[in-house]
């Protein structure tokens, strides 16, 4: 068992004056304190192999030393924070437009939500309609009008081909007269009915390459349908690409699904763990965007140089060629491995995802949408993940404690830290196998 007793007294302490103790609002069983490479150590000094690499961004590992001195270099320089355009925005954007398809031109912004909601007033503004429309089980930032209908309660989330707009907070100011559509995920004629019925009033659709935050594929021809259908239609399709970009390759989850959208919003693994995302696009689309024209996008930080620095230097180390084969491997050794002895121990598990994207799923059902991940978490998936995740920390590996939620490999992990992996999670299959299977 491991001693978190400096965790929980800094728990208690903090209680005092944040919710629940913590003040970015994410429960975690322990606080941390470094990491460097594919491990991290929490204030009790326990050391953990792990899989969360900071919620995606950190792709080349902690404390990655390229990355580490370019933005020393630019810190050694005097070059932080200016609100005023430099070489190095420049020399970024001209590589987002170089590697993404769908990118003739671009801008810079924080953090994803943020882009995205740079994105819609762009959207908006382009086409002069005035909603959004994005998927059940999606999740596109925190923003009140997209963080509705992520991971919604049955009992309010409506008829499974016409789902309700379900706010994902309290406190999310919806206006039921614009509020965002939410369509049926990888189900593509229905998709088309609502559209085409609302289509004079949807600026764009958004919607993740892959929907790993609820371990969803998208079926074979849906995005293919999805851009014809949008283009038909004249409504802008939108890739969120917070979680795909990147960590899918130079060309993002647009390049690993052969479909590019008009526009493309990035971040996370753009400069492995510096605070950056981008909205990459047509040129007609962005040429909406001030001062070409009215779309304001002023964001303080944006083009912030530690952050610039941190994401060339990043994407510098992504150009290497084999850099992808190799961390898609390690990948695709999990998966093959877990889902090889799965089936040798005759248990319902599967370890699902792609590229450097995991997450394990306790059934042999493939989930095609939001609706399929609720009941596998009501029937009996909440214990067998929650199990499962508290098997990995105890012996030593973290993921995430949210359910049903993707897990990252770094350029750090070895391919003796994936056999750990593979051990410890066969172990716990072996031990639950009438937990798994009932
Ligand atoms: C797919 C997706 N879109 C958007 C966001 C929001 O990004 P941020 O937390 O940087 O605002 C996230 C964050 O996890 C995400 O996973």
């Amino acid at each position: 068992m491991l001693n978190l007793e400096k965790s929980n007294d800094l728990r208690n302490y903090a209680s005092d004056f944040s919710p629940n103790g913590v003040p970015t609002g994410k429960p975690s069983p322990f606080y941390v304190q470094g990491g460097k490479g594919a491990r991290i150590q929490d204030i009790d000094g326990n050391t953990y192999l792990e899989y969360w690499c900071g919620a995606g961004p950190v792709i080349l590992g902690h404390a990655n030393s390229a990355v580490n001195a370019a933005v020393i270099k630019a810190i050694e320089a005097g070059n932080v924070q200016f609100s005023i355009p430099s070489s190095l925005e420049v020399e970024l954007m001209a590589k987002l437009v170089k590697h993404i398809p769908c990118a003739e031109k671009g801008i810079l912004s924080t953090a994803g939500t943020d882009a995205l909601a740079f994105a819609a007033r762009i959207a908006r503004t382009y086409t002069g309609r005035p909603r959004l429309a994005k998927f059940e089980g999606g999740y596109q930032g925190w923003s009140d009008e997209l963080s509705v209908s992520n991971a919604p309660d049955l009992s309010k989330a409506g008829n499974k081909e016409q789902p309700n707009t379900v706010a994902d907070s309290a406190g999310a100011n919806i206006d039921k007269n614009s509020q965002t559509l939410v369509l049926p995920y990888n189900d593509l004629a229905t998709t088309e009915k609502i559209l085409t019925k609302e289509k004079d009033a949807i600026a764009c659709v958004i919607v993740e390459p892959m929907i790993h935050g609820n371990n969803l594929m998208p079926k074979e021809g849906f995005l293919e349908g999805l851009r014809e259908l949008c283009s038909n239609l004249g409504i802008l399709l939108v890739f969120d690409e917070i979680v795909t970009g990147f960590r899918h390759g130079l060309q993002g989850g647009q390049g690993a699904v052969n479909v590019i959208p008009d526009m493309g919003v990035f971040g996370k693994a753009m400069a492995n763990g510096f605070i950056i995302a981008a909205v990459c696009g047509k040129n007609d689309v962005l040429s909406v965007v001030s001062p070409e024209g009215d779309v304001k996008t002023a964001a303080t930080f944006a083009g912030n140089a530690l952050s610039c620095s941190a994401a060339l230097a990043t994407i510098q180390v992504l150009e290497t060629p084999g850099f992808y084969e190799h961390l898609f491997k390690l990948g695709n050794t999990l998966r093959d491995e877990v889902n090889k002895t799965a089936q040798q121990l005759g248990v319902k598990a599967r370890c699902d995802g792609y590229g450097s994207v995991w997450c394990m799923y306790f059934s042999d059902q493939t989930p095609h949408d939001y609706r399929d991940i609720a009941n596998y978490r009501a029937n009996g998936g909440t214990e067998k993940d929650q199990a499962y995740r508290s098997h990995m920390l105890n012996n030593g590996i973290f993921l995430r404690p949210q359910l049903v939620n993707r897990a990252y490999i770094n350029a750090a992990h070895s391919e003796n830290d994936i056999q750990t992996t593979v051990d410890v999670i066969t172990a716990f299959m072996k031990e639950n196998k009438q937990l798994i299977n009932n």
